[in-house]
């Protein structure tokens, strides 16, 4: 695929470093970034063809990847909004910027991929979902999925405003897991054990049990119940967390972050 990066920054490292990885996908791949510095590490480390403004990087290229903050997207989208045609697929990793926004500069009508990746895509172990806009062809909506797996794992959904229930799961989703590991290790530290064995003991324990319920083909509330005997440590552990409400506080702060989402969308107000 030929395809065009507006925004070199750690995101398109990612997918960049993905493509070149998976042999043969990337046939050109030219990145534009208004930082000479990135611009010269990105075309040090692959055969890439930098550019300091986005309208220079896009001519003749099968796939144009948004990614840029939120902030700069109005910006870039203006410079390239009367030069992009419509055999062109616009992929957007842009958080919180719907289609119809991404897709009101431009004078042709190019189909539109919008995604939302999450932060284990830059060790590519990433999920991302994505949403095609009506007139996105099956070779396109391929390209797309292609690219994204570069990052890790990929779904589909057929309702954009799910986006934003996703951005609430997988997208902050890294945090609530590290919160969880935190929270473990300061108990087992509170509890005697050296600080450095309390961490290392939670983190190799969440990393142990998400890679063995990936694995597995058992369902999660099927493994948690076979590693939770009658009348146990984890059995007494997991009571204490239903009397705090934990699927409660859970639901809680995903409908929260959600909501939140849905206003940072809405509003513009974008980090
Ligand atoms: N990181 C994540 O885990 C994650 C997850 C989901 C979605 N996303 C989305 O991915 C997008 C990129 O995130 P990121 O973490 O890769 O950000 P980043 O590292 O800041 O990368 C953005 C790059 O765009 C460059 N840029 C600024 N203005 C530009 C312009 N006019 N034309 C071309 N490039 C320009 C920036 O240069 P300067 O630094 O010089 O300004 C920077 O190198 C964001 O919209 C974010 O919402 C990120």
């Amino acid at each position: 695929m030929r395809i065009a990066f507006i925004g070199g920054g750690n995101m398109a490292t990612a997918l960049i470093s993905g493509l070149f990885a998976a042999q043969g996908k990337a046939q050109e791949v030219r990145i534009a970034d208004p930082n000479p510095e990135a611009r010269e590490r990105l075309e040090e480390k692959w055969p890439v063809i930098c550019f300091n403004h986005a309208a220079e990087a896009i001519e003749g290229m099968d796939a144009i990847v948004l990614a840029v903050k939120p902030q700069v997207l109005p910006r870039v989208l203006e410079e390239i909004g009367a030069q992009v045609t419509a055999d062109q697929l616009l992929i957007s990793i842009v958080a919180g910027i719907p289609i119809d926004q991404i897709a009101a500069p431009h004078k042709s009508s190019p189909a539109i991929v919008r995604t939302m990746p999450n932060t284990p895509a830059l060790i590519g172990l990433g999920i991302t979902a994505l949403y095609a806009s009506e007139n996105c062809s099956p070779a396109q909506r391929r390209m797309a999925q292609e690219l994204m797996q570069a990052a890790g794992e990929v779904v589909w959904l057929d309702q954009e405003n799910l986006l934003d229930v996703v951005t609430a799961v997988s997208g902050s989703g890294p945090a609530y897991f590290f919160y969880l590991i935190e929270a473990m290790r300061k108990a087992a530290t509170r509890l005697g054990l050296p600080a450095d064995i309390a961490g290392k003991l939670a983190l190799h324990t969440a990393y142990g049990a998400s890679a063995m319920a990936v694995q597995s083909d058992v369902d999660v509330a099927e493994l948690r119940r076979r590693v939770t005997s009658r009348g146990g440590t984890t059995q007494v552990a997991l009571e204490q967390l239903d009397a705090g409400h934990f699927e409660d506080l859970v639901d809680a702060a995903i409908v929260a972050a959600t909501r939140r989402g849905q206003q940072l969308a809405g509003g513009g107000n974008h980090r």
